[in-house]
């Protein structure tokens, strides 16, 4: 079976069967944050930005944390307006997205790094799924192209980073699966097969190389350039090599069930379901992960808002394709509930943020027990997806 391409079109008929599974069992239908409240927050960040680029997190001292659109994070503030845009129908935010969108317009040619899809899709193809703008084919087709650059057919993986920390010959992380559904998005849209050939053998090889037995995922594998065989495994965000980094096993539940929806591929919806029981196995009671599931110092260790923020939408995803959807939909509205009632801004704070909280890079000492910018745009995007499901 191939499933539909996008969440709103899924209503039918998986989403119904879950939805009935779920009232049968008694579920309530959630309450969504009110959104006078996020816009309010938004509008203090907007003020705060001041144009001075895409803003990102908060420095150490406080202040806000801009960033030029060659960083990885520059496409999240124009998918959090298009989000918000998407959730009021106020044409304001449709205005403010469409600016920030626009200044990334120079990005489709950057092949210096994975990035392509953070950078590009949830901007610019949120532009597009929204506005029906065809000026935005092009961009994205053209940042397909860039991304594709990068791919090695030895090795069957994009390459992610060109920093080789001193050993890796061809460093792949497992955040590149979430470059993939441009590729996927790519081949529909021009009838080349290219994209979706790069992207299929590209989760395919992080399936086979990427996860323990227990489904956990390194967060690098170093390839052999030469020979494509695996040269070494390591964690650069996480705790340990051996390690499960939160954000990384969000990012694979998060690609295997896209990769499931643009595919078909029953291999991963398999490992997405795999992935989600060991992360719901794994969840602290309040729902929201330290940033490293193994960090030494639990439970005085700091949270990873943004891992919560990507799980939460994930699992409302792959509950439209399981029979477990039931299951994924309550843990998804506890981790909702949770960062609502315990890691959301108050009026004002965080120079506007949604959601405080997240770590970027705690052995670097990066970001840690921040807002940062890619929390709120999974955060608003599990939002509209319960919303969706309630529908
Ligand atoms: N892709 C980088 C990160 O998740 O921090």
């Amino acid at each position: 079976m191939k499933p539909m391409k996008s969440l709103p079109l899924l209503l039918f008929p998986a989403l119904l069967l879950a939805l009935s599974c779920s009232s049968q069992r008694g579920e309530r239908t959630r309450e969504a944050p009110d959104p006078d409240r996020l816009a309010a927050q938004l509008d203090v960040l907007e003020t705060e930005l001041q144009a001075a680029g895409f803003p990102r997190s908060l420095t150490a001292e406080g202040e806000l944390h801009a960033v030029p659109a060659g960083d990885w994070t520059s496409g999240f503030y124009a998918g959090t307006l298009w989000y918000m845009y998407e959730y009021t129908g106020d044409e304001k935010w449709k205005e403010r997205a469409l600016r920030y969108t626009l200044d990334l317009e120079e990005e489709q040619y950057n092949t210096g790094d994975h990035d392509m899809g953070f950078r590009m899709y949830c901007s610019y193809g949120n532009a597009l799924r929204l506005t029906g703008e065809e000026a935005h084919i092009p961009v994205l087709l053209q940042s397909a192209r860039s991304l594709i650059t990068r791919y090695d057919s030895t090795v069957g993986c994009i390459r992610s980073w060109d920093f080789t920390r001193g050993t890796w010959q061809y460093p792949v992380i497992i955040d590149n699966m979430m470059n993939l559904e441009l590729l996927f998005w790519a081949s529909e849209q021009s009838g080349d097969p290219r994209f979706r050939d790069i992207a299929l053998h590209h989760a395919r090889t992080t399936l086979a190389n990427h996860f323990r037995p227990d489904y956990s995922s390194v967060h690098v594998v170093d390839y052999d350039s030469l020979t494509g065989a695996v040269r070494q495994k390591n964690t650069h965000q996480g705790y340990a090599d051996g390690s499960a980094w939160a954000r990384g096993q969000s990012w694979g539940l998060y690609g295997y069930t896209m990769a499931y929806r643009c595919t078909g591929e029953e291999a991963f919806l398999v490992q997405a379901e795999h992935i989600a029981g060991y992360l719901l196995g794994r969840l602290p009671e309040d729902e929201v992960p330290y940033w490293d599931y193994d960090a030494p110092g639990i439970p005085d260790e700091p949270r990873d808002v943004s891992a919560a923020a990507i799980l939460a939408s994930a699992l409302y995803e792959l509950s439209t394709f399981s029979e477990n959807g039931p299951t994924y939909l309550r843990r998804a509205d506890g981790i909702m509930e949770s960062l609502e009632r315990t890691y959301a801004s108050a009026p004002g704070e965080n120079r506007g943020f949604l959601l405080g909280h997240s770590v970027g890079s705690k052995p670097e000492n990066g970001e840690v027990d921040m807002p940062i910018v890619y929390a709120d745009y999974y955060y608003l995007e599990a939002i509209l997806r319960r919303k969706n499901l309630s529908e």
